[in-house]
């Protein structure tokens, strides 16, 4: 059955393998994301990590952080055997409930310009680009667009 929740614990490593493999320099390392997990009663001001899975079978995941102002969304992935099954939007909706249940007013990430499928998925989310920091990432030096939707 497929469910959304707070990541498992013994996901974590395979979650750092993900990070790896698909964000490379930008990745969270594991120690990083055991921390996450630490708090994770705390839906508010903390960091966190759902995953998606069919029963223990890990499909993806979003990594959020919820505050007052704005909901950042850190990174979010699906598995390619499940991509475009409406997966990302299930986490993403996910989060989008909880931010207006704590009264954030907007929610907003940062994408790699040359990110084109992630940068459909969050069109497609109705989020808008309000602005561009050049030369953001590094390895490859790219450009990051900040998209953003009101809560
Ligand atoms: C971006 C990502 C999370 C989307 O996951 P997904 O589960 O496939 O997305 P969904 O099925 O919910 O897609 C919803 C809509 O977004 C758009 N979309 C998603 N992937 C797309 C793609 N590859 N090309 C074009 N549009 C896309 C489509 O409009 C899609 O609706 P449709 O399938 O009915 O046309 C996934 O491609 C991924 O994991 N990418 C690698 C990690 C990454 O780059 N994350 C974002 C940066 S943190």
């Amino acid at each position: 059955m497929i469910n959304i929740n707070f990541a498992k614990t013994e996901h974590i490593q395979l979650i750092s393998e993900i990070e790896l493999n698909e964000f490379h320099n930008e990745a969270y390392s594991y120690n990083t994301l055991s921390d996450m997990m630490k708090d994770n009663y705390l839906l508010k001001n903390n960091d966190n990590i759902f995953e998606i899975s069919n029963d223990d079978d890990l499909i993806g995941y979003i990594i959020f952080h919820i505050s007052d102002d704005f909901t950042d969304i850190f990174k979010i992935f699906v598995r390619d055997n499940d991509k475009r099954k409406g997966y990302a939007t299930m986490l993403l909706n996910k989060v989008i409930e909880l931010a207006k249940r704590y009264n954030s007013k907007k929610i907003m990430i940062e994408v790699r310009s040359n990110n084109n499928n992630a940068i459909s998925f969050y069109i497609k989310n109705n989020f808008n680009q309000i602005s561009i920091r050049k030369n953001y990432y590094k390895d490859p030096i790219d450009d990051a667009l900040i998209f953003e939707r009101s809560l």
